[in-house]
């Protein structure tokens, strides 16, 4: 894909990230590495919640633990934006598996396993529209 233009993104530090103290650590990453924070809040998913935002894994077996552990505690969900700015991004979380993921990235440097993986964010501009919109309404998001 050539010329990606300015992008927005969902980032959500996830309860692990939240308990451990890493927010303001997962933050920085992101403002070091030049991309902006938009919009941000902290809730508490219920269950449910979790379970729509995660609807696309519903029949993975891991989606009883993932949604569980989701609404364990609260989480910060942000909108990223910049350039590129879905794949930045996910190359700052690592790969999903902290044991598989680059030294340096959040994962490899703050997750204890696959499921508790400190971060989440799109994967693609269709996702993150529909991500964003889960948690945000256009007033919420600074231009
Ligand atoms: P995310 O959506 O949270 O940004 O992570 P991802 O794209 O790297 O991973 P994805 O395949 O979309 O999976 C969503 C989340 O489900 C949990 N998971 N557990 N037990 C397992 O094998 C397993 N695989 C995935 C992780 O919390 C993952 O981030
Ligand atoms: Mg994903």
């Amino acid at each position: 894909m050539h010329h990606m233009g300015k992008q927005r993104t969902l980032s959500i530090v996830k309860p692990d990230g939240v308990r451990k103290g890493v927010v303001g650590e997962v933050i920085r990453r992101f403002e070091t590495s030049g991309i902006r924070v938009v919009a941000m809040r902290m809730l508490h998913l219920t269950k449910k919640e979790a379970e729509g935002f995660y609807a696309v894994h519903r029949e993975r077996p891991f989606f009883g633990s993932l949604t569980e552990f989701m609404s364990s505690g609260p989480i910060v969900v942000m909108v990223l934006e910049g350039e590129n700015v879905i794949a930045r991004n996910r190359l700052l979380m690592g790969a999903t598996d902290p044991k598989k993921a680059d030294r340096g990235t959040i994962r490899a440097d703050l997750a204890d396993n696959v499921e508790r993986n400190i971060v989440h964010g799109s994967d693609a501009p269709e996702t993150a529209a529909m991500e964003i919109s889960y948690f945000f309404s256009d007033l919420d998001i600074v231009s």
